[in-house]
């Protein structure tokens, strides 16, 4: 096959990933646990054509620099697995606000792995697949899996990769507030590196984040819904406090963010068990149960106003498309 496309979802960790030990690998520094939602796909079309040079398009404009380096690497490691000199078309489309703490990378990545894969001939696992994903952006490795996935940070190439956790307990919700979808200033991959060089607490959250990971791949194997949303609020608090000890301190938190929070807290008190999570952004995800979730959703929109909440459930992993066919 020369063309193929492929929908992948991004994912929002509940234990966080923040920080590599090595870069170009893209190995982290701790391993994370995430949800993949059924809200937001990336839809990626990868072509291989006779030009000589990739070309990449999102949202129709022609992605250049850093930003089109990103998507050669994951091309020019699956030429290498193909045997092929080929270059390639890459078009791709964003639903998630793209570079606004909503992982659009995690989707990004994930879709283009598979769509690449298959466009080159190749039949990859997803363990496969998700190891290639994780060369584009490290978060990308979950969204290959549907639901709860853990990343392990391993210690090479071959054994960072992600894998399907099994979750026995009532379904999960995420409610996410777009308290705002521009682009961040500091992209994740500079708010991290820069965090590992300067932060003093960055060796305290890599030491507490493991103990976490440990403790939430627990909560998932008991079906602990209240000790999944600790560790899932602690997790993001931690890595928070990580960048904020930078110097100079990366925030992406606003005082919007943290009035969600604090709504968050109000409704734990009022009985309606929610978790509090944000990434490399100002937006917050909602850790509830589903049949709570259009209930804190319709109460977080009375508490904050101007701020965009979607319900999202558990999604599927990355998935080839049928010529023709819309994402599902
Ligand atoms: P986010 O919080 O959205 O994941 P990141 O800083 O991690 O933000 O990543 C944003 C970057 O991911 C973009 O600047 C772009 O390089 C890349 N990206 C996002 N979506 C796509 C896409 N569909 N195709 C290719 N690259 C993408
Ligand atoms: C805050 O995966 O986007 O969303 O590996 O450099 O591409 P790169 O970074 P990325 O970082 C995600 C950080 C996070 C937390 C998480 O998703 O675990
Ligand atoms: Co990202």
């Amino acid at each position: 096959m020369t063309r193929a496309t492929a929908v992948a979802h991004p994912n929002i960790a509940l234990v966080k990933y923040w920080g590599k030990t090595d870069r170009e690998l893209n190995l982290p520094a701790t391993g994370s646990l995430s949800l993949t939602l059924d809200i937001f796909p990336t839809t990626t079309t990868v072509e291989v054509t006779d030009d000589p040079f990739d070309r990449v398009v999102l949202d129709g404009v022609e992605l250049s620099g850093e930003e089109s380096a990103r998507v050669r690497t994951v091309l020019s490691l699956v030429r290498e697995l193909a045997g092929s000199e080929a270059h390639a078309h890459v078009t791709s489309t964003n639903t998630v606000p793209t570079a606004a703490g909503l992982a659009s990378s995690a989707a990004a990545f994930a879709a283009l792995a598979k769509a690449s894969s298959v466009a080159y001939g190749l039949s990859l696992s997803d363990a496969e697949l998700s190891r290639l994903a994780r060369r584009g952006s490290g978060s990308a490795c979950r969204s290959v899996f549907g639901g709860l996935a853990r990343w392990n940070k391993g210690t090479s190439d071959d054994t960072s990769i992600a894998e399907p956790l099994e979750w026995s307990g009532e379904p999960l919700s995420m409610v996410v507030a777009v308290i705002s979808s521009a682009r961040k200033k500091i992209g994740s991959r500079a708010g991290m590196n820069h965090t590992v060089e300067t932060s003093p607490y960055f060796e305290g959250w890599v030491s507490s984040n493991a103990v976490l990971l440990e403790r939430a791949s627990r909560a998932v194997h008991d079906a602990d819904f209240t000790s999944l949303g600790e560790i899932t609020e602690m997790s993001a608090l931690r890595m928070h406090a990580s960048m904020l000890g930078a110097e100079p301190p990366v925030r992406y938190l606003t005082g919007t963010s943290f009035a969600m929070i604090d709504a968050v807290q109000e409704l734990r008190e009022q009985g309606i068990e929610t978790y509090a999570s944000a990434d490399a952004g100002p937006n917050v995800k909602i850790l509830c149960r589903s049949r709570e979730a259009a209930l804190v959703a319709e109460r977080l929109r009375e508490r904050i106003g101007d701020v965009k909440m979607h319900v999202a459930n558990a999604g599927p992993g990355a998935y080839l498309l049928d010529e023709g066919e819309r994402p599902s």
